[in-house]
């Protein structure tokens, strides 16, 4: 619209010019409101110009307008000026004043050309009116108070005082408008108070924009204005501090708390994120957060042992990097997830076996890490044992002996130690203590039998053993360790150790040399055990050693005197008759028992069936009547034999003289000799013959001596009778029941027959058993000596 009035515009002031140039003109001006209405008188052109009325119609005058529309028009009739059609001036000129058209008013005959300008005057016909119904505004929140937001200004295309002349905001807190000198033209909105969004965050003003017609017009639009959020808020915790209780061991996820902070701002500065701050080392790993939730889970163990609470702070940020704070106190309450622990703070091992009951052996210490109830640990020992646990200062435990200790009994405990806690379920755990009993040497070895008894074979040979003594000590090592000794004594006046020898370590006895049961028979010896210990220990035991006799004497003929002096003859009486005893063979065996079990044999005879001896009494008698044929010499081999395995013998021979008569002696010569060679029979003779003055002179003392006492003519006669009396021990028949005599007596014989004085005494000191016979035998045996020396003496007389 505002284009074509402009058009038209330029049309209409070409024309005016051309016409000026080629005609002149006479102006007039006429004025007309817009949108007046049609046919309305806007001049008289007749009168202006002084024109015939009657004429214009015939001059055809006319109103031309450059451009479609006529606007006005001539009344030929009248000769105004009228409005043919509406006329708007804001069609036509838009926002200018003045507005004018211009029309050339023409007439004929004589072509006349007049220019009308017609002023088109404004009505106030148009309200203000903004571009849009609403005006959207977004002011951000810290908009500082005095800023100006331009808004659309409002038009109004009437002009002059019709157009805009004032606004008018609606009524608010924050806005004022601020109007320019140039009034209605630009229009701005004052921030008077500033603005929050959290408070209000859209307001709705109404801006009425007021022209200055009568009556004015208004037009009016809705700003909008959106307060546009700036961070201007921190998020805020919904508690400062989060109190959470939970238990220790709570497996990673669980949920501790929920933390929840809430920002007032919105979209991305409202938006929260959590995070944890300074998380110490002790926190480190033990709990996160979610970012978006706020929700504190465990992540690590967690150990009330190691920490009974922690302190977490946690930050809430929005998008804006704004943040808050908070604290969360995680209190770890105990569970009994700790044993107690034992620690063995001191211990005695050994043990000594002495000591006294009451003596502490060990120091125990308990520990539980848990707390409260769950820590109050109770402690104990397995039973059966010698020791006793008391609990000395808190969590202290002592262990001391109740008991004596017997290491020979029990040589090692092992102490349970339980300790167990208060909780619920309560937790146990135990050490076992190992309690080495050390020795002290308390026992004496003990033989294992009361008394030894050891029997030997006489003629043992040296070092066999004899017999094997044991001993045992229950102690331990050299205290147990036992070794074996003999005591030292004497048997018959001889050191025990000459006879015996022991093996220390073994306790296996020795003999040292040979035994000689014709010697003794038994002797006793006292071994002693003696222990390593310090000081040690000992016992002793009896060991009896017994020698048995081994049948190691043949027979000893006592009479007649063994071969060398068979000088020896029996006178037998020509009247002896059958069973007279002529003589009689005496021989005693040092062997005892079976061993000197002797028998007699003749084993040669010159008249075999004239005499005969007794089986065990040795005793010679005639069987049968001596008898005149009879030879008067008569010899007899005797054999004398004992029981022994085997047996051992000895023979000897026995000159019997069958005569009356002593006279007939000389013979006696040539029998004695008739069996040995004539040059040793010489010597004799000469030997004879020298001892001989020796004995007369011997013979003088004898005689002297006789006559103070008894005569026995018939000593010789009677001899063998006598002689066996005083040879047979009185206690003859009480020997061992066996009949053979007691050792002592045999020993006795044994001695005196081949030895002197000296070989008596060593038997009388060797013998205990012969102490009691010492004051008898000795004066035996020198009766005996005289007897033998008698006898000498009558041989010697003979020859
Ligand atoms: C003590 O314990 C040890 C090791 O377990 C074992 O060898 C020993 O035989 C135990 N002693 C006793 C007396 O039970
Ligand atoms: C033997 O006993 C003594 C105390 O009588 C003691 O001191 C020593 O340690 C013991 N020896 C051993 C090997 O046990
Ligand atoms: C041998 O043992 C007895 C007790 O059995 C004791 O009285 C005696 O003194 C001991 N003898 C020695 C030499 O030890």
């Amino acid at each position: 619209m505002g284009e074509a009035v402009s058009g038209v515009k330029w049309q209409l002031l070409s024309l005016f010019y051309l016409t000026l140039i080629r005609i002149g003109y006479t102006d007039i001006r006429y004025a007309v409101q817009e949108e007046t209405k049609k046919n309305h008188i806007i001049g008289s052109l007749s009168k202006d110009l002084n024109l015939e009325l009657n004429r214009l119609k015939t001059r055809n005058a006319r109103v031309e307008y450059q451009g479609e529309r006529r606007y006005c028009g001539v009344d030929v009739n009248t000769g105004n000026v009228i409005v043919l059609e509406r006329v708007d001036r804001e069609v036509i000129c838009g926002t200018n004043a003045p507005c004018i058209l211009h029309f050339e008013f023409i007439l004929e005959n004589p072509l006349e050309l007049h220019n009308i300008a017609l002023e088109i005057q404004d009505i106030n016909d148009n309200a203000p009116g903004f571009p849009k119904d609403s005006i959207k505004l977004e002011i951000s929140e810290n908009e500082p108070t005095g800023s100006r937001f331009q808004v659309a200004r409002a038009r109004d295309v009437d002009v002059g005082i019709n157009s805009v002349q004032n606004y008018v905001l609606s009524q608010n807190e924050h806005f004022v408008l601020d109007q320019r000198a140039d009034k209605g033209r630009y229009v701005d909105i004052v921030l008077k108070h500033s603005l929050d969004r959290e408070r209000e965050g859209e307001y709705s003003l109404e801006l009425t924009a007021v022209d200055g017609g009568n009556p004015p017009q208004s037009g009016s639009v809705v700003i909008q204005i959106f307060v546009t959020d700036i961070n201007d808020n921190s998020p805020v915790f919904s508690q400062s501090i989060y109190r959470v209780v939970m238990f220790e061991n709570s497996p990673p996820g669980t949920s501790a708390v929920r933390v929840s902070a809430s920002d007032l701002d919105i979209g991305a500065n409202g938006k929260v994120t959590y995070y944890m701050n300074h998380v110490s080392a002790k926190t480190e790993g033990l709990f996160e957060i979610d970012l978006n939730t706020g929700e504190v889970k465990v992540l690590g163990p967690l150990d009330h042992e190691k920490s009974s609470s922690y302190e977490l702070e946690v930050q809430a940020e929005d998008g804006g990097g704004q943040a808050g704070h908070c604290k969360v106190l995680v209190e770890i309450s105990d569970v009994n997830d700790n044993a107690p622990v034992i620690i063995v703070k001191s211990l005695v091992n050994p043990v000594s076996e002495n000591a006294p009951p009451g003596t502490e052996i060990a120091v125990i210490n308990v520990k539980d890490q848990d707390a409260g109830e769950n820590s109050r640990v109770k402690c104990s020992i397995n039973e059966n044992t010698p020791f006793k646990l008391q609990s000395s200062i808190k969590n202290y435990f002592t262990l001391s002996t109740i008991a004596a200790l017997d290491r020979e009994h029990i040589a090692e405990y092992n102490v349970t130690v339980t300790a167990t806690d208060g909780g619920l379920p309560s937790l146990s755990s135990t050490a076992v203590l190992t309690f080495q009993i050390s020795d002290i040497n308390d026992n004496p070895p003990v033989f294992e039998e009361q008394s030894y008894s050891a029997y030997v074979t006489e003629n043992n040979k040296p070092g066999s053993s004899v017999c094997s003594v044991t001993a045992r000590d229950l102690d331990w090592r050299q205290n147990g360790t036992v070794f074996y000794s003999l005591l030292p004594s004497e048997v018959n006046g001889v050191p025990v150790s000459s006879y015996l020898s022991i093996n220390g370590d073994t306790g296996v006895i020795h003999a040292v040399r040979p035994f000689d049961y014709e010697q003794f028979r038994s002797f006793k010896v006292q071994v002693v055990a003696r222990d390593n210990g310090s000081p040690p220990l000992s016992s002793n035991v009896t060991v009896s050693v017994f020698i048995t006799d081994e049948n190691d004497n043949s027979p000893q003929i006592l009479y007649p005197t063994p071969e060398g002096n068979s000088f020896m003859t029996e006178m037998v009486p020509k009247a002896a008759l059958s069973g007279s005893l002529v003589s009689k063979v005496i021989a005693v065996d040092a062997d005892s028992g079976q061993n000197a079990w002797l028998s007699y044999q003749i084993v040669k005879s010159t008249d075999p069936g004239l005499f005969t001896i007794g089986l065990h009494s040795g005793e010679i008698r005639a069987q049968r009547d001596i008898s005149e044929s009879d030879s008067m010499k008569q010899n007899l081999v005797i054999s004398v034999k004992d029981n022994g395995q085997p047996s051992l013998s000895t023979t000897c021979a026995v000159y019997l003289l069958i005569s009356d008569n002593l006279a007939e002696v000389p013979e006696l010569k040539d029998m004695s000799y008739e069996e040995s060679n004539s040059k040793l029979t010489s010597y004799l003779i000469i030997a004879l013959v020298s001892v001989s003055t020796f004995f007369i002179t011997f013979i003088i003392v004898i005689v002297a001596l006789r006559i103070c006492r008894r005569r026995k003519p018939r000593l010789l006669f009677d001899g063998a009778v006598a002689i066996s009396g005083a040879y047979l021990p009185p206690n003859y028949a009480d020997v061992d029941g066996t009949g053979t005599l007691r050792s002592a007596y045999n020993y006795d014989a044994y001695m005196t027959t081949g030895s002197r004085t000296s070989d008596f005494k060593f038997v009388t000191s060797y013998n205990d058993n012969t102490l009691s016979l010492d004051s008898t035998l000795p004066k035996r045996n020198m009766d005996f000596s005289d007897g033998t020396s008698l006898l000498k003496i009558e041989s010697t007389e003979v020859s």
